[in-house]
């Protein structure tokens, strides 16, 4: 794995990286980006080496602001993933293109954006992360927004599961070649926490 340093620098740059959660929870790699820095074309590299769902991790305080409530009156997710209502800004068309779905992240962090500009359903599943971030859990979700604050950006991101060519999910030997392959950083959640832990304030 690569240091949360170097991923830092990464995301800071517009890139996408990996974040690896648990073995014994998901065993998942997700790509993350921020939104504050990255552009369309992440979105789509998403959609086409990611090929899982791509959703927005989004601090409690943007939801508010928008009036997102949850997908599910009651969540019976096994990991309780906080999906909220899926949306689409209103300034696009079908709201799926990686240029529309970008579009409808960005109003996410724009000030002047409000709860009218968004349609619901729509195409893009924001998904709510607890305030203490990892430290409260250890989920992608809040893996993201906890990045959000490490690199002085907005608190939302965008994530993508990563499926492997035959339909599987990518496991960490599968995904340490797709790292070589794409030039991505990949770190995991519990480095992230030790690190938020050891000496770095989130928020
Ligand atoms: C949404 C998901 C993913 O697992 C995503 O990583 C968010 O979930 P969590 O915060 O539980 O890891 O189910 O596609
Ligand atoms: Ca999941
Ligand atoms: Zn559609
Ligand atoms: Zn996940």
């Amino acid at each position: 794995f690569d240091s949360i340093k170097s991923a830092l620098e990464d995301l800071r740059q517009g890139r996408l990286i990996i974040v690896v959660d648990d073995e014994d929870r998901e065993n998942e790699g997700d790509l993350v980006g921020i939104a504050e820095y990255m552009q369309p074309e992440a979105i789509n590299f998403m959609a086409t080496h990611g090929r899982g769902l791509i959703c927005a991790p989004i601090s409690t305080s943007i939801a508010q602001k928008f009036e997102l409530s949850p997908m599910a009156e009651k969540n019976s997710d096994p990991h309780g993933t906080a999906f909220t209502v899926s949306i689409d800004h209103t300034s696009t068309t079908t709201g799926i293109s990686a240029f529309e779905r970008f579009d409808t992240i960005q109003a996410l962090i724009d000030d002047n954006a409000r709860a009218v500009d968004f349609n619901t359903p729509g195409h893009i599943f924001p998904l709510i992360a607890k305030d203490g971030g990892v430290l409260e859990r250890m989920g992608h979700t809040e893996a993201a927004v906890d990045l959000c604050r490490l690199t002085d950006a907005k608190p939302a991101g965008v994530i993508c599961e990563i499926m492997n060519d035959d339909g599987t999910m990518a496991r960490v030997d599968d995904l340490k070649s797709y790292k070589e392959k794409h030039g991505l950083k990949m770190i995991t959640i519990e480095e992230l926490k030790a690190y938020i832990a050891s000496n770095h304030r989130v928020a």
